[in-house]
């Protein structure tokens, strides 16, 4: 049932490509420059008069709202907020008729984004789920939505549900924005095309395992790790944590690159690994700064790069290299090594990978 592979954390790894065009395909056209989503086709009105979009989500699906929050307002220019659903749900919050709530969630039993969900009907918002069980309690309440097509998901640490989630945001964004004319026919074609590559350059980077695995190696016996990106991959840095925390029990922490040197940067010496996302687009520069920064404090830099990439490699004490593509795409990819990365750690360390203690797969108390 794992399909030959060790854990199903591995297998599940391993589906991406095939989970990422599972979700994209019938939806969009590439050639055409043409997205189909009924979810949204059949709401159009209510999404171009939405004053703004609340996304509401817990843990690695919460990290996918974030990416499309950045993937949303770049794109559709509609202002988003992205929330914790029990924060959510809890604090009392505004939300009129002219919100739309987005609430992703790969099992759909989660409590407190289902709570969310009925709060935010309460108050008049149309509700859209991004859920991967089909069925499930989430795709029941919500008014309208659209599944990831990941398949089932077992283990524990969330994978491919995350990429199909932001695989299905990015195409809501393109689609808003093509139908807020805020995208040209030809620059959708473009995007749809460069989204069309991505499985196979996913394929590419499950490839380069081996290497992933010696650096795991090195710095399995860690305390304390630190993920550093900005822009669309703060959000990746953010993960990278989680998926190391949850499986091999190292404390890690994401950060925007930026706000290390407003607190965690008085971590940092010899002793600590720091995983930095520095796609070459995306405030490159910016980056290769914080880079510095750390490597002045004597920091082992572990950086994921564009293939190609010499600058940071000077420094860095170990590169990860993915394919180009859109900017707006690369959380698509930068995530494929931290996940691996996770996994191997755990692996070497012990761990049950595919139950980790104290989790649950889905959480259906609050
Ligand atoms: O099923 P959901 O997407 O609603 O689950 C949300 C979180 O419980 C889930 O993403 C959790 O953080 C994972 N274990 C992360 O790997």
């Amino acid at each position: 049932e794992k399909g030959g592979y060790d854990h199903f954390m591995l297998k599940e790894i391993h589906e991406q490509p095939k989970a990422i065009v599972d979700t994209y395909r019938g939806r969009m056209l590439p050639d055409e420059g043409i997205i189909r989503m009924a979810g949204i086709d059949n709401h159009m009105n209510k999404f171009l008069n939405a004053e703004r979009i609340i996304i509401v989500a817990c843990g690695t699906s919460w990290h996918a709202g974030l990416v499309g929050e950045y993937l949303i307002e770049e794109f559709a220019r509609i202002p988003v907020e992205v929330e914790y659903a029990s924060e959510f749900r809890y604090r009392n919050p505004i939300v009129t008729s002219k919100d739309i709530v987005i609430a992703i969630s790969q099992s759909g039993e989660t409590a407190d984004t289902l709570a969310a969900i009925k709060l935010a009907k309460s108050k008049g918002a149309f509700v859209f789920g991004v859920c991967n069980v089909v069925g499930s309690s989430i795709a029941r309440e919500t008014d309208a939505g659209a599944y990831t097509h990941a398949g089932p998901e077992i283990g524990v640490a969330s994978t491919k549900a995350f990429t199909t989630q932001i695989t299905v945001l990015s195409l809501i964004a393109l689609k808003l924005a093509s139908k807020k004319g805020e995208l040209s026919k030809s620059d959708l074609r473009t995007y749809l095309q460069k989204m069309q590559l991505i499985p196979t350059k996913v394929e590419a980077l499950l490839k380069i395992d081996n290497k992933v695995k010696e650096i795991a190696a090195v710095y399995k016996n860690a305390k304390n790790c630190l993920y550093l990106g900005r822009g669309f991959n703060f959000p990746v840095a953010l993960e990278g944590a989680l998926k190391l925390k949850e499986i091999s029990y190292i404390h890690a922490e994401g950060y925007p690159a930026a706000e290390m040197k407003h607190g965690p940067i008085a971590l940092i010496d010899e002793n600590m690994p720091i995983f930095v996302i520095a796609t070459n687009k995306g405030h490159y520069e910016k980056v290769v700064s914080n880079i510095q920064e750390i490597k002045s404090r004597a920091g082992k830099i572990i950086a994921i790069v564009t293939e190609g990439d010499t600058q940071v490699k000077e420094i860095a004490d170990h590169v990860i290299e993915i394919p180009e593509t859109e900017e707006a795409f690369t959380p698509l990819l930068t995530t494929i090594p931290l996940q691996l990365l996770s996994y191997h750690i755990a692996v070497m360390l012990g761990k049950n990978v595919d139950q980790p203690r104290n989790l649950a797969k889905s959480v259906t108390v609050e």
